[in-house]
């Protein structure tokens, strides 16, 4: 593990080396139904992408869970406490965590994020805004195991997972990365989350299909990464953004469309599409309070307190190990 420490701001490098993302995208093609894991839009420019989606005004998740925070930020550290290790994974631009910092007064914070760049500029711009803040920058994948570089002892862990980002992973594997979460934080330390609800499908189809196309270019931006990073060839206009919210599955559903048959190649590999054949490259999940307090409790977590914007668009859960 690669590390550097200045003033107020270590950073640790455990990120995934590139063959990772060249097997797990030769895989996802490889299937019937052709897939690419969503962790791999967060480049440089995909995570500039996302920041610009957060503020689209047909994408509420974000402003709702901002208010959400905002308003209930003394409830919020009543249950959370001070003094915690405050964990963030996939921690992007760590602006939602600056709501907090004030109320909670963490021991240290330590953001994990996949996109390095990003994550470097974003612990050294809270580094230098909270002088008296521990920031432990990990860049890591932590869709495998989450290690922790800095974990003293005797410091209760309180894991912070804001913008529904679980919705990501399907139900099965978000338990199996709560359970880890539960194993990580202790049995006194605590989970912040904040989980999508399930809402009209035209406020969904616009969220993720904006006006601007933002969304479209963050889900092509998949393909130029590829081109630049595995040696690709993808003729980005052969392909159309396509998203929609799959009722039965509770989820929306981003793919990437092939517009005609043709064959692209990855470092000498060949993909054939045929026209209306699509890459599968996300899912989101939208839960009610019931059915993720449910799944959390499946982890191994009891609900404590939960959150919501007046219009139950969102909600942000407080919860504890039994
Ligand atoms: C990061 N994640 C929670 C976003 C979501 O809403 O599922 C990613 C996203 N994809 C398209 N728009 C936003």
């Amino acid at each position: 593990m690669d590390s550097s420490n200045e003033g107020n701001l270590n950073f640790y490098d455990l990120h995934p080396k590139p063959a990772d993302f060249f097997a797990e995208v030769i895989d996802g093609l490889n299937k019937t139904q052709k897939s690419i894991p969503p962790k791999f839009f967060y480049d440089k420019a995909g995570s500039r992408l996302f920041d610009a989606i957060c503020d689209l005004p047909e994408y509420y998740p974000t402003r709702t869970e901002i208010n959400i925070l905002k308003q209930n930020s003394d409830e919020i550290a009543d249950h959370v406490g001070a003094g915690c290790l405050l964990v963030e994974p996939g921690s992007g631009s760590s602006h939602k965590v600056r709501l907090l910092l004030d109320g909670l007064r963490p021991h240290a914070y330590i953001p994990m994020e996949i996109s390095r760049e990003h994550l470097r500029q974003s612990a050294e711009d809270l580094g230098g805004d909270y002088p008296w803040l521990d920031v432990h920058a990990t860049c890591a994948d932590f869709t495998s195991t989450i290690r922790l570089p800095y974990s003293p002892e005797g410091i209760r862990k309180v894991v912070f997972f804001p913008g529904s980002t679980i919705g990501n992973f399907e139900p099965e594997e978000a338990t199996r990365f709560l359970q880890e979460l539960a194993g990580l934080v202790g049995p006194n330390g605590g989970l912040l989350i904040g989980v999508d609800l399930k809402k009209s499908k035209d406020m969904l189809h616009a969220a993720y299909d904006d006006e601007q196309g933002v969304t479209a270019a963050f889900n092509v931006n998949l393909l130029k990464r590829i081109n630049r990073e595995l040696g690709a060839d993808f003729k980005t206009e052969n392909f159309c953004h396509q998203s929609f919210y799959n009722e039965l599955l509770g989820r929306v559903e981003l793919h990437l469309v092939s517009q005609c048959d043709h064959t692209v190649s990855i470092s000498g590999e060949c993909f054939s599409f045929t026209a209306g054949e699509s890459i599968h490259t996300e899912n989101s999940y939208k839960y009610t309070i019931e059915e993720f307090q449910d799944l959390a409790n499946k982890a191994g977590f009891r609900p404590q307190a939960v959150w919501m914007d007046d219009d139950s668009l969102f909600s942000v859960h407080y919860f504890i190990p039994p």
